[in-house]
């Protein structure tokens, strides 16, 4: 029972990381380099925390079950497949900005529910110990969502004015850049 749970947050990494990649792609497609790197980081470490719940199935169970992996988060093609980005207006591209953060804080939400769901459920099957790594989980889906939000309604306070987005891409790219590089991947894997 506890390996199926399991297996469905693994699952949902597997589409988290796709739609990361997808969404740190748009960045890129619009030139926004803060924003960029922010899910080049959140695929990094999610990829990791991928792979410990994995390993910690195999290794806790002894099975090994099947990964779900889709094959897009259908996101980039809708959004960027019909477009050159040497050619986008201002519009076009204030456009794509707002979609990427509501489907990013959407995703956010729903992946929020969903491990909340499955770590009550491994606590009333009395399994602990993947509760616990479970609410780790959830801990820092949390953290992700409050920093989000903080980011949105930045965003909104400012009417998404361009130029204000532009001009604070410098310092959040080194910021997240500096957090890639900090990530001692190895560490995370089990
Ligand atoms: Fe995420």
């Amino acid at each position: 029972m506890s390996e199926k749970l399991l297996q469905k947050i693994v699952d949902n990494f597997h589409q988290a990381t796709i739609l990361h990649g997808e969404l740190a792609s748009a960045m890129w497609f619009i030139g926004l380099q803060g924003y960029a790197y922010l899910h080049e980081l959140q695929y990094a470490e999610e990829h990791v925390a991928l792979r410990k719940v994995k390993n910690y199935i195999i290794k806790t169970y002894g099975i090994y079950l099947p990964d779900n992996i889709p094959a897009s988060a259908n996101l980039a093609v809708p959004l960027l497949g019909d477009k050159n980005r040497r050619e986008l207006s201002q519009d076009e591209t204030v456009k794509i900005l707002k979609e990427a953060w509501r489907v990013y804080e959407r995703w956010e939400i729903d992946t929020l529910k969903l491990y909340s769901g499955i770590a009550v459920e491994l606590f009333d099957d009395k399994d602990v110990a993947a509760h616990n790594l479970v609410s780790d989980i959830v801990n820092e889906v949390k953290h992700e969502l409050d920093n989000i939000v903080d980011i949105v309604m930045e965003l909104d306070a400012h009417g998404w004015d361009m130029p204000q987005v532009v001009a604070d891409q410098q310092s959040l790219a080194e910021e997240y850049k500096e957090k890639l590089n900090e990530l001692r991947l190895g560490d995370g894997l089990v």
